[in-house]
């Protein structure tokens, strides 16, 4: 198939930026759309014109560095996907691609469709470990975890930083990512030592980063490609109440 595509061109961070008409020719509906714009790019780079900077890594759904906005959709038309998931076989001859960076003032962009997500890993940073005693290897089995927790553990810990959460949020919310850390966490015995003290930084942190507040709309869990549930948001207000409360006792 044959595409129009509009990309977004932008130097650097201070480059206003614009969209750029290109052509994207003889598509397989097999091809992804990250392999479509690598053949864009094979054309780009053939007549010594600068390649679209796009972000990817595994292209697998794991590593989370790919999203962009296509379509005006993070991730394009489909649900509980990532952006290197899709395949042009979702897309018909002739179509009209728009295809844009995450927008988002925490996420400024530094070139084309790659934004600096850098004030994800600063929440990271402000709470989401835990303590290791070093020394010998512990056994396995010294803490047990029960399976019903260890399994609502996981679902939260499916979260791959990927940004979506924000991209689609009216208001540029990174809430449901630090729900899906707080309460990954907060799920594990191993967890509990830093419990107050996590949510409260990690908390602090997202609001220093940029990020607005939540207002309930629950577009995130609606385009997260783990398909990360509301209910973790409930769990970090009751973790974010509980700590308040602790520390004024
Ligand atoms: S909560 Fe979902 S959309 Fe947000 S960063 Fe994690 S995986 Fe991505
Ligand atoms: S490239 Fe890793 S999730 Fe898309």
């Amino acid at each position: 198939m044959d595409l129009h595509l509009k990309v977004w061109r932008q130097s650097n961070r201070e480059d206003k930026g614009r969209f750029v008409d290109y052509e994207a020719k003889n598509i397989s509906s097999e091809t992804s759309f990250l392999e479509m714009l690598d053949l864009v790019n094979e054309e780009l780079i053939k007549k010594g014109a600068d390649p679209i900077a796009f972000e990817h890594d595994c292209r697998e759904g794991i590593c989370g560095s790919c999203g962009i906005v296509i379509n005006g959709r993070p991730n394009g038309p489909l649900r509980g996907i990532t952006t290197c998931q899709l395949y042009m076989r979702s897309f018909k001859d002739g179509d009209s691609i728009f295809i844009e960076p995450f927008r988002a003032k925490a996420f400024p962009i530094i070139k084309d469709l790659i934004v600096d997500r850098s004030s994800f890993d600063r929440i990271m940073s402000a709470g989401g470990y835990i303590s290791v005693n070093t020394g010998g290897a512990p056994d396995a089995n010294s803490i047990l975890v029960p399976k019903d927790k260890a399994e609502s553990a996981l679902d939260a810990a499916e979260c791959i930083g990927c940004g979506t959460c924000v991209a689609v949020c009216i208001n540029a919310s990174a809430v449901l990512f630090v729900e899906a850390k707080v309460s990954h966490l907060a799920r594990l015995p191993q967890g509990l030592p830093e419990r107050e003290k996590r949510v409260e930084a990690m908390v602090s942190q997202m609001d220093k980063g940029g990020f607005g507040a939540c207002s309930n709309t629950e577009a995130c869990s609606f385009e997260c490609p783990k398909e990360i549930g509301h209910d973790v948001i409930a769990q970090l207000r009751r973790e974010y109440y509980r700590a308040n409360l602790i520390s004024k006792e």
